[in-house]
């Protein structure tokens, strides 16, 4: 087998005795890539506000449950705390938790901009924060930060500014902490996924024209499902990428081409 051929089949995609925390792996693009992380191999653990929803779909996947809030940062703690705990080790980390805002800007309250910019941009701050100091004593990790295409693109026609900017935040945070862990064996990536039919996108992809646009102004014509994201997740997670940091895969059916 040439060497091309085995780094395809062979276990560089393979995560098994790996320990996995997808935060907001409950629902939507954090739970498939959850999915995904199971079924390369992964001990994984999925973390979440709501409790009925994180311990349903940890039993639906095979995974474990902690509760967390990535806006308050004692409780980012206690659950990488507890998943120490348990598993012993962190090996691999996908922060998805995320929330959106379509709003005008002249039209939005200091709360609903902190509370965008605290979720999206704080919540992958403390989570990052809290998985290095996981993973830096071993010397040993991988972190998967999700971003967006509208930390590049301005989307249209809705009005989300604030949402745009804090994973632009994401983006480029990403890249300045994949510089700050590089020697000390810590890879941080992100995606970038274009519109997906999750929770997230439920209410605009009930008005029936906002959805026509978006399938119009996308080259492969639709948007994308969850599952469609989860593969970038486990490439990133897992050894078939150890000379990636600091980049971001975008997942956008071409949406940015035109
Ligand atoms: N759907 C899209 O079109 C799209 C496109 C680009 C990027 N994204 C990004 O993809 C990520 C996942 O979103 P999704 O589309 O899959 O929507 P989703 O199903 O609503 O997932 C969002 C997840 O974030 C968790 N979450 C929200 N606030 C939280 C908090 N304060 N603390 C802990 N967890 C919190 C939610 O769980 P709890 O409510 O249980 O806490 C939920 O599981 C987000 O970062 C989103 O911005 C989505």
């Amino acid at each position: 087998m040439s060497v091309a051929t085995s780094a395809v089949r062979g276990p560089q995609f393979r995560l098994d005795g790996q320990v996995a925390l997808v935060v907001g792996g409950a629902s939507g693009i954090g739970r498939a890539g959850a999915q995904a992380l199971v079924a390369a191999g992964a001990r994984v653990y999925i973390a979440g506000r709501r409790l009925d929803v994180g311990r349903q779909t940890a039993e639906e996947i095979g995974a474990r449950y902690l509760p967390l809030d990535v806006t308050d940062g004692a409780s980012v703690d206690r659950a990488v705390a507890d998943l120490l705990a348990e598993a012993g080790q962190l090996d691999v980390a996908v922060n998805g938790a995320g929330t959106g805002l379509n709003k005008a800007t002249e039209e939005t309250a200091d709360e609903e901009f902190a509370m965008v910019v605290d979720t999206n941009f704080g919540g992958v701050f403390r989570c990052c924060r809290a998985e290095a100091r996981a993973m830096l004593p071993r010397g040993h990790g991988v972190i998967v930060n999700i971003a967006s295409m509208s930390a590049y693109v301005v989307n249209h026609p809705q009005r989300q500014a604030i949402y745009n900017a804090s994973k632009a935040a994401v983006l480029h945070y990403t890249r300045s902490l994949a510089v700050e862990w590089a020697d000390r064996g810590i890879r941080v990536n992100s995606i970038s996924p274009g519109y997906t039919e999750t929770a997230l996108t439920a209410v605009s992809r009930s008005i029936p024209e906002r959805l026509a646009s978006w399938n119009a102004k996308t080259p492969l014509g639709r948007i994308a499902t969850p599952e469609e994201i989860a593969g970038a997740i486990v490439y990133l997670a897992s050894p078939a990428s150890s000379f990636v940091t600091g980049t971001d895969i975008v997942l956008d059916g071409g949406y940015r081409l035109w």
